[in-house]
């Protein structure tokens, strides 16, 4: 089973819409097996944006991102990096389709309400660089026989 990052950003955690995109990603069906809010520092910004360390906007996104606490959370699901994707829109949400979260609650690129893992190959090295191991809970979701076909998830 895949697992992805998301972070709620900061100005999420501003508007009020913690519940919104929590429930868009459980109404999805997928499991949420990590949860936590956390302060960001240089460092760990550093590792994270370190791809896009000579963009015009780097500096400005590292200052977005320590303005307030942002959640992080670890989703688990078939093919969850992709699905997470498509439910948060494109980075620039002026342009995300509607229904989609930047879509409905967003008009920045750096505003987009949610960072999310880009590939499976992120989404192992960004999980394990916001979360331990101790942090990642292991349990059965009742609800996932009317979530996926029995041969989906064997
Ligand atoms: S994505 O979705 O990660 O593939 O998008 P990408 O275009 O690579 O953008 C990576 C992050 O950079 C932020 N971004 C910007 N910030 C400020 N100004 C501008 N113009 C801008 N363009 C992109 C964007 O919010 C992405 O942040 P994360 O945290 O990765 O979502």
């Amino acid at each position: 089973m895949e697992r992805t990052l998301i972070l709620i950003k900061p100005d999420s955690i501003q508007r009020g819409l913690i519940g919104e995109i929590t429930t868009r990603f459980e109404r999805k069906g997928l499991k949420l097996v990590g949860m936590k809010m956390m302060h960001l520092n240089e460092a760990i910004l550093l590792e994270h944006y370190a791809h896009l360390k000579d963009k015009p906007f780097f500096a400005g996104l590292k200052k977005f991102m320590r303005s307030s606490p942002v959640i992080a959370q670890c989703w688990e699901g078939v093919g969850a990096v992709k699905a997470v994707r498509i439910l948060c829109g494109i980075t620039n949400a002026r342009e995300a389709d509607a229904g989609s979260l930047r879509g409905d609650f967003a008009m920045s690129p750096q505003c987009n309400v949610i960072h999310a893992s880009d590939s499976q190959e992120t989404a192992a090295k960004e999980v394990s660089r916001f979360f331990k191991n101790s942090e990642l809970f292991e349990y059965e979701k009742t609800e996932y026989m009317h979530v996926y076909a029995e041969d989906e998830i064997q």
